[in-house]
């Protein structure tokens, strides 16, 4: 099988990557992506000369270039994660979040129509989205499969615009399609202009750390392996035309999980305790602020057997050690465009 990965030098793009690649010898994989801020090819140096891996540098958004592409090289399967990935740019930029999110998943899909020519014998396309596409909960309650669509910033509007676009390619072409709706995601290689690895850089460099609002916002945060893992069985064994549900059975307020973070690091940077928390600081909040997301999981589970293998605890150790080992890679990132970024939105 030939399976194109699209945003593999991302996030969770580039585990799940190395897991394909590592997991299947048989198939090759091609990573598709044009190496945004957030695409990074130190990500995947461990496995990049892999007799079962290419990488292909192009823009998702390029017509011309992606018909070329599926013309020249018969996929079987799309996974599709390339992405403009984070709420602050997108209040900062929604047209580039319109152009990669919407444009550029319809030129995926426009291509895997026309390439595979109605004959869709073992053929797939994974559309890897979010659960930000149901809004905000209250205090209660949990996205299931069914919550309606409410996205209340131009991200969540762009993943939501894509994910109408892939389903109505099922409907309306027959195009074999899944779709899961992950909660947030956390481990290494998390490009550091989202909370967990912000605020470890910030802790290493004792700058301060910048709480939205009252901090009382909650998120339910899954390891990103596993994230991987679930995508893995989907791709495999999910059903035609249905969207599956990823979360960590994990929910945190922002403040109780900055708390946390800093009496790790506390521990492991040989500090006082209560001196990273010194840092915290509390600004203004983020437009349109989703007070809650929390996921259920149950037909992942029920289904696929899907569960979350790592905990919390495990998992945020696992991160800090790695950013606390990998100060070259965390360089490498926060260098040139990161410190204006940086100062445009904290400043
Ligand atoms: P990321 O921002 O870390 O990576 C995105 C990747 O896409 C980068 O490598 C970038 O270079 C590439 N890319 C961007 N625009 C492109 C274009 N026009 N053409 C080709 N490549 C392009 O994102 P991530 O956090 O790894 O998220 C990956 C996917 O998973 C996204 O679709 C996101 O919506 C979804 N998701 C993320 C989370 C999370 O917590 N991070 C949770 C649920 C779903
Ligand atoms: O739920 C899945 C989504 O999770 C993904 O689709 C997105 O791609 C991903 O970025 C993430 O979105 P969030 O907006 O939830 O993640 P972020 O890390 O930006 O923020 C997490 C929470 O922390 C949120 O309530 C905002 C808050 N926050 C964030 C930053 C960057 C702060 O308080 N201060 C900050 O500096």
């Amino acid at each position: 099988m030939n399976i194109l990965i699209t945003g593999g030098a991302g996030f969770i793009g580039s585990h799940l990557v190395r897991r394909m690649v590592q997991n299947y010898p048989e198939y090759t994989i091609y990573n598709l992506d044009n190496l945004t801020y957030a695409g990074n090819l130190e990500n995947l140096k461990d496995i990049e000369s892999s007799l079962n891996y290419e990488f292909v540098k192009g823009d998702i958004v390029d017509e011309g270039f992606i018909n070329d592409l599926f013309s020249r090289l018969d996929f079987d399967g799309v996974i599709h994660l390339a992405a403009e990935s984070h709420v602050d740019r997108s209040i900062e930029d929604p047209l580039e979040f319109v152009r990669t999110n919407v444009i550029g998943t319809v030129n995926l899909l426009n291509a895997s129509k026309n390439s595979w020519k109605e004959n869709y014998y073992r053929k797939k396309f994974y559309h890897v989205s979010t659960d930000e596409v149901y809004g905000s909960l209250g205090q209660d309650g949990l996205f299931t499969e069914k919550t309606p669509y409410n996205p209340n910033s131009p991200y969540s509007a762009s993943k939501a615009s894509s994910d109408h676009f892939v389903r109505s390619y099922g409907k309306t072409y027959g195009l074999p399609f899944v779709i899961s709706n992950c909660s947030n995601n956390y481990g290494p290689y998390h490009f550091p202009e989202k909370l967990i690895p912000l605020f470890i850089n910030n802790i290493i460099h004792n700058k301060s750390l910048p709480v939205y609002g009252d901090g009382k916002y909650t998120r339910d945060w899954l390891y990103v392996e596993d994230h991987a893992r679930a995508i893995d069985l989907i791709f495999h064994k999910g059903r035609n035309q249905e969207t599956y549900n990823i979360g960590g059975f994990n929910e945190w307020q922002n403040i109780e999980l900055v708390k946390l973070l800093c009496e790790i690091m506390d521990r492991k940077l040989d500090r006082e305790k209560g001196e990273s928390e010194k840092l915290i600081t509390y600004v203004k909040d983020r437009p349109g602020h989703d007070l809650r997301y929390a996921i259920d999981a149950t037909k992942i589970n029920q289904e696929l057997g899907w569960k979350p293998s790592v905990t919390f605890e495990q998992g945020l150790e696992k991160t800090i050690d790695w950013y606390l080992s990998n100060a070259v890679w965390l360089d490498h990132v926060t260098s040139g465009d990161y410190k204006e970024y940086y100062k445009k939105m904290y400043s």
